[in-house]
């Protein structure tokens, strides 16, 4: 199964991702992840995507676009699930022209839909662990212990663009840029509108639900 997860930041695509890849066997590409992880090695990509990160904009669909075609010609032949990827309708062509040359197509796009207030609440309190990727939440999904990670131990963190002014610049950009995704994918694709605003567990169910009745 090859799936598209859309939302705006802080919607709950990584959460969701990781019960998908979990319960479906599939691989996870999470174009932030990617990012932040050409930034921890100190490549030239890392080191471009930096100044755009930070300040909530978009990284240029050029390097996204190469980094991402990359990222699924590894994995063509194995099941995934793009979160964070496409963000903008030409990402998406670019996507779709790298799967057909590949002879791959998206098999079904889900979208996360949450109200910008919820979205803002949910990224400021969001804690991260750098080593093992875990996600927390001061209020909604606590560690057993304040500040550390459950799977690793490690120190949780907030990430540099989870503060409020940030989001807000993330957030005008989702609606400007991202959401016209969404009906690039309604124009050829049947794109399963999700409620986002619920708990993870009733959302969880929803998804499961969709992803079951496309893999039978
Ligand atoms: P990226 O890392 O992709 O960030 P994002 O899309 O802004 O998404 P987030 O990771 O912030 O949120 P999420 O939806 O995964 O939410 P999560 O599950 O963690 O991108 C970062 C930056 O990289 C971008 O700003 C851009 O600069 C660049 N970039 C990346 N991809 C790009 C691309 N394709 N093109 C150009 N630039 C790109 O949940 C959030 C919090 O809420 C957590 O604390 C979680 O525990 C909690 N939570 C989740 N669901 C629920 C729920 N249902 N109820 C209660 N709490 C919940």
């Amino acid at each position: 199964m090859r799936i598209v997860l859309l939302g705006a930041p802080g919607a709950g695509k990584g959460t969701h991702c990781k019960r998908i890849v979990d319960k479906y066997g599939l691989v996870h590409l999470s174009s932030g992840d990617i990012l932040r992880q050409e930034r921890a090695n100190g490549s030239e990509l890392g080191k471009k995507a930096q100044e755009y990160m930070d300040s909530g904009a978009l990284v240029p669909d050029d390097l996204i676009v190469a980094m991402m075609a990359g990222a699924v010609d590894a994995v063509k032949d194995k099941g995934f699930v793009l979160d964070g990827f496409p963000r903008t309708v030409n990402q998406a062509k670019s996507l779709d022209e790298s799967l057909k040359n590949l002879g791959l197509q998206i098999d079904v796009v889900l979208d996360l839909e949450v109200n910008d207030s919820v979205v803002v609440d949910r990224i400021t309190g969001r804690r991260s662990c750098p080593g093992c990727g875990a996600v927390y939440h001061v209020k909604n999904i606590k560690p057993k212990v304040e500040g550390v990670c459950d799977s690793c131990g490690g120190a949780l963190v907030q990430r540099p663009d989870d503060v409020e002014d940030v989001v807000k610049n993330r957030l005008t950009n989702y609606h400007t840029q991202t959401a016209p995704v969404v009906d690039y994918y309604k124009g050829n694709n049947d794109v399963f509108e999700v409620d986002g605003n619920k708990s993870i567990d009733e959302l969880a169910s929803v998804i499961f639900g969709k992803l079951d009745s496309v893999n039978s």
